[in-house]
């Protein structure tokens, strides 16, 4: 009998990249998604795909009276800026969803999920690199939201014996190398999108949050993962659950940080294209670096990123954005 998953935003940017990696396992997977940002390109063909909401309580618990081995859940709000600016909205669906979700699955036989946390839980960094006890102090209200979510796992693991992996995620970048995910974010305010649009020709210019950071050249440095190294450590963490029965918290990143000018300048070399930038004040909430430390991951689970080198990221998104140059 395979292995039935359940991925709740399947047809997201990270989403989709987590079903291709559990179909090449050989699972049986349903996509439930409310396509809020779910793509269509982004389904799979030989994936099961359910168009439904966290916000349904009724329609998940119809949904859970089949077995699922497992829950990987991917639906979410993730802009941090605007969590600032409507916060009830992302309690709503971030919080309030997931809570509809933990209901649905303790009336069920299923025992495991898989959730998309995020570093925005840690906020300002004490030290580098962060590793999974760092303080926990977010500092926007996404990160927030996120951090509840992993309390919550936590009280259903001992009350109900659900048991989870946290999966911290750093900066999420990068396509699927084999092209067989082309779903392009509406509106992105993430730096490499942003810098393929310009590079596209979709914008005309971007800015560069600042350049006076206590950094080799001035900009901010971020931990840029690639989603297809999320995705495979999301079916070991499954793995892992299902042999062990134990909970997990981790951090995936590479260790290593790029600036925003390593990022523009890959950019310009790859796309063969001048990238127009102006320079402009820092970004509210914005610390001059982050990089992780994911030595727990790869004790743990043996993961270690194999696609998360700048050329790598820059090269599989522009594959993307190049078909939507005009030249
Ligand atoms: C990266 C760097 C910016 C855009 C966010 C969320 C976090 C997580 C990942 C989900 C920073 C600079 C960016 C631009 C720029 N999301 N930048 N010009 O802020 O590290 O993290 O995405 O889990 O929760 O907060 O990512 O891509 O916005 O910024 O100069 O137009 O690029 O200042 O140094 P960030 P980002």
């Amino acid at each position: 009998m395979k292995e039935a998953i359940l991925v709740v935003g399947g047809a997201g940017y990270i989403g989709s990249h987590v079903v291709q990696t559990f179909l090449k396992a050989d699972c049986d997977v349903t996509v439930f998604d409310n396509m809020s940002s779910g793509q269509e390109i982004n389904l799979f063909s030989q994936a099961r795909f359910i168009r439904g909401d966290v916000q349904d309580r009724d329609q998940l618990k119809a949904l859970f009276s089949e077995r699922f081995d497992a829950v990987i859940h991917l639906a979410g709000l993730k802009a941090a800026g605007e969590s600032m600016v409507i916060p009830e909205r992302y309690a709503y669906q971030n919080i309030n969803g997931t809570m509809n979700l933990l209901e649905a699955i303790s009336l069920s036989e299923t025992r495991i999920i898989v959730f998309s946390s995020s570093a925005a839980v840690y906020g300002m960094p004490h030290y580098m690199p962060l590793d999974e006890n760092h303080p926990v102090e977010p500092i926007n209200f996404y990160g927030f939201t996120k951090y509840e979510i992993e309390r919550f796992l936590d009280w259903y693991d001992r009350l109900k014996g659900i048991k989870f992996a946290s999966l911290r995620y750093f900066n999420a970048a990068g396509y699927d190398p084999e092209g067989n995910i082309r779903g392009l974010e509406k509106n992105p305010a993430n730096l490499i999108p942003v810098v393929m649009e310009v590079a596209a020709g979709m914008r005309e210019s971007m800015e560069v949050f600042g350049n006076d950071f206590p950094t080799p050249d001035g900009t901010g440095i971020r931990d840029y993962i690639h989603v297809s190294d999320l995705a495979s450590a999301h079916l070991m963490a499954y793995q892992h659950i299902r042999q062990t029965k134990q909970s997990l918290t981790l951090n995936l990143g590479t260790g290593k940080g790029h600036s925003v000018l390593d990022v523009i300048r890959m950019a310009e070399k790859i796309t063969g294209k001048k990238l127009n930038f102006n320079i402009t004040g820092r970004r509210a909430g914005d610390p001059a670096e982050l990089y992780a430390s994911s030595a727990t991951a790869l004790k743990t689970l043996g993961w270690e990123p194999t696609l998360s080198d700048l050329e790598s990221l820059v090269k599989t998104t522009w594959q993307n954005y190049e078909r939507l140059c005009p030249e």
